[in-house]
This record gives C-alpha cells, structure tokens and sequence, in this order.
C-alpha cells in the first residue's frame, strides 16, 4: 500500500482529512459564500440567459490562443473601473493566481517580503527556484520597515500581503501601503476574502482605506467567495498585466476561465455595486451579533474561534453539526493553534446566526 505510514502519521497526530459531501439542508456557516450569491437564482439564471445567446459556451483554449472573449474583457473593464485600475485579467483560480503573479512578478535579484500568513498558494509559489523570499511576522510593519533596511541591495522588492486573511480574519495594516510607496516596492493585496465585504463600494481594502491607486499596486480578487462563482482576477498597471500575459504560465499555459463564471462574477459585481449600502447594512449587523454574543470584533465576515485543540475542534464541529449547523474546525498545520472558524454569510439569517453563537459560546 502507498504511502500508508504517512497516512498512519496523519491519523495518529488528528491531522487526517477527508472530504464530506454537503449536506444543503444544514445551515452553512462554513463556507467563504460571504454575500449569500451562491444561492441567488436570479444571477445564475440572468447569466445562463446570456450565455444561451452566445455561439458557443465553453472558452475552449488559453487567452493567448483564441480562448480570449469578449465577455472575458467586458468584465475586466468593469472590474478596473470599480476598483480604479489601469488594467486587469482574469484567470482560473485564485490558487493560479498567486502563482502566475509570484513565479512571474518575482525576478532574478528581486526580493519578495511575504506576510507569514500569506495564504499556502502564495507560499507554495516562493519554493521556486530563482524566487527570495524574506518572511515578516503577521502584520508587523515594524518587522517589514527593517527588512528594508537589511536588504539595500534587491533589484526590485515586492511585498505580498492579504486584503483580510484567511484563517485569523484580519485586516492587513494600512501602514502597508506607505512602505511600497516609500520604499518603492511592487505591491500586491491578496483580496480574496476581503473583496465583495470591506469597503465603501465592497471593492475590498484598497476601498476601504481610501487608496489611490498607483502603478506600484496590484490588487488579487477571487471569484469563488464573495462573487459566488469561480476564478480570479488581477488588476494592476498596463505595463504589469502585459508582463503578466506574456511570463505568468498559470495564464499563458491554461484554458482561459469558463464562461459561465465570468458572466456570473461580472452580474455579482453589478449586483454588489448595486446593493451595497443594504448589503453594508447587513454585515455590519452579523458583526454587531458576534461582538455582543461572542464578545469577538471582526473585520470582515470571518470570526476565528480559539479552541487549541485538534481533537476538540473536530468534536465541537460535528455536534453542531449533529444540531444542524455546519462551521469550519481548522486544525494544525493549516493554522498554529486550532480554532473554529465561522463565517457570518448573509446567507443565513441573523436570528439563525444568533442561535449558533449562543450554542459556541457554551462550548467556550
Ligand atoms: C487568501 C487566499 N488566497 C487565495 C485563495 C485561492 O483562491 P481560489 O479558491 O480561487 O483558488 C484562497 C482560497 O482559499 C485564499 O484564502
């Protein structure tokens, strides 16, 4: 049997894991379906609508082999008229994306500052050969400024941080966009849980701290959380998405990105813009729920529960999800300590994210 003492040495530590088919009738807590788009029939059956009236209804080929549409460009128009940048492309996942924007962006005498919770596309990306890296404690500016200082020498540096990261469910440090600025640096912004759920317009954190953006940015956004479909997008300079067409393989060396999740993620982006002072609305009030029953201030939609067991953390999700709630049990390695993680949805009702804060602050 392959590999079966590295699976006995999964079990043996709890980290084993499976997958478990969804079960619809429970109520979802778990999943990164931040707005509730997933279930929202209205834009799937507007996007089948128009992908009905196309010749065609799959991309069939790369972007730079006649797999480039015209519904792949309209939504990338309107994802940098949204969020204010020059240009953009969209690819297959964001997982893709971070390695297309890392391995290609990231050049021979560069140097990369990476957040330490960067998510594990990002760092995956790093163990490439020609790519240096210098890790920073999570969101410690301090500890990034004197990196700087340690590293004179760097042809180009390039920091990579997330909008809101995954697993804690913070906001990246704002002082962040000083230092690319002052040192010069690429910057890139990891958006994929903090687009469609901060900000003034829900565009993320460059929207939120009022960002004005420049050539040095480059923002990441996924389509599979808040957008409630699948794929990702990169939005930057002219002079970087056309270096990025031309070098990044996950671009260049893949099936451009399906047309029914592009037409989707573009009627989410209109129904977020549309919708966005109720749907500030809304989250602000899932936030309010947690902080009063929880006595736990989240950022975003994601609320991090410390159990620091991975055992425990495994009993607690299955008997919520016994009383018909499912949340996410992250465990080691995936995380240093284990913890619940529930995220707010809108999908669920208020009253019904009252009852499960009720029941976890019993477990706590
Ligand atoms: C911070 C972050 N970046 C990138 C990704 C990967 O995005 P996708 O699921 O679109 O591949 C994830 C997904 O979990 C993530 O949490």
């Amino acid at each position: 049997m392959y590999y079966k003492n590295e699976l006995k040495a999964l079990k043996k530590s709890g980290r084993l894991r499976s997958r478990e088919i969804v079960n619809n009738s429970i109520l979802d807590f778990a999943s990164n379906d931040y707005l509730g788009l997933s279930h929202n029939k209205e834009l799937h059956n507007s996007t089948c609508q128009k992908l009905d009236k196309l010749p065609l209804h799959s991309s069939k080929a790369s972007l730079l082999v006649n797999g480039y549409h015209q519904i792949h460009k309209d939504f990338e128009t309107a994802l940098c008229k949204a969020n204010g940048f020059e240009d953009g492309v969209v690819l297959g996942s964001g997982f893709s994306a971070n390695i297309a924007m890392i391995e290609a962006l990231v050049r021979k005498g560069d140097i990369l500052f990476m957040d330490e919770k960067y998510h594990a596309s990002g760092v995956l990306a790093t163990n490439i050969r020609h790519v240096e890296v210098e890790f920073f404690k999570h969101n410690d500016m301090d500890e990034l400024k004197s990196l700087f200082a340690k590293f004179p020498h760097a042809k180009r540096k390039i920091i990579a941080v997330e909008g809101i990261y995954s697993m804690d469910g913070d906001l990246v440090d704002k002082e962040v966009f000083e230092i690319a600025e002052k040192e010069d640096a690429l910057l890139i912004v990891d958006e994929a849980h903090s687009s469609g759920v901060v900000g003034d317009k829900l565009m993320g954190v460059f929207d939120l701290y009022n960002i004005d953006i420049k050539p040095n940015h480059i923002k990441m956004g996924t389509l599979g959380k808040a957008y409630g479909s699948f794929g990702a997008y990169i939005l930057a300079s002219e002079h970087v998405i056309e270096y990025l067409i031309n070098r990044a393989k996950p671009i260049i060396y893949a099936t451009s990105l399906s047309l029914y999740d592009t037409l989707l993620g573009h009627k989410s982006l209109e129904y977020i813009l549309d919708n966005c002072e109720d749907l500030k609305e809304q989250i602000k009030l899932r936030q309010q729920i947690v902080k009063d029953i929880l006595d736990v201030k989240v950022d975003g939609l994601i609320i991090p529960i410390l159990i620091d067991d991975n055992k425990k953390v495994i009993e607690i999700k299955d008997s919520l999800l016994k009383e018909g709630f499912a949340i996410g049990g992250i465990r080691q390695p995936t995380v240093e300590r284990a913890i619940l993680r529930v995220i707010a949805r809108l999908g669920q009702t208020d009253d019904e994210l009252q009852e499960l804060c009720r029941k976890i602050a019993k477990f706590r």
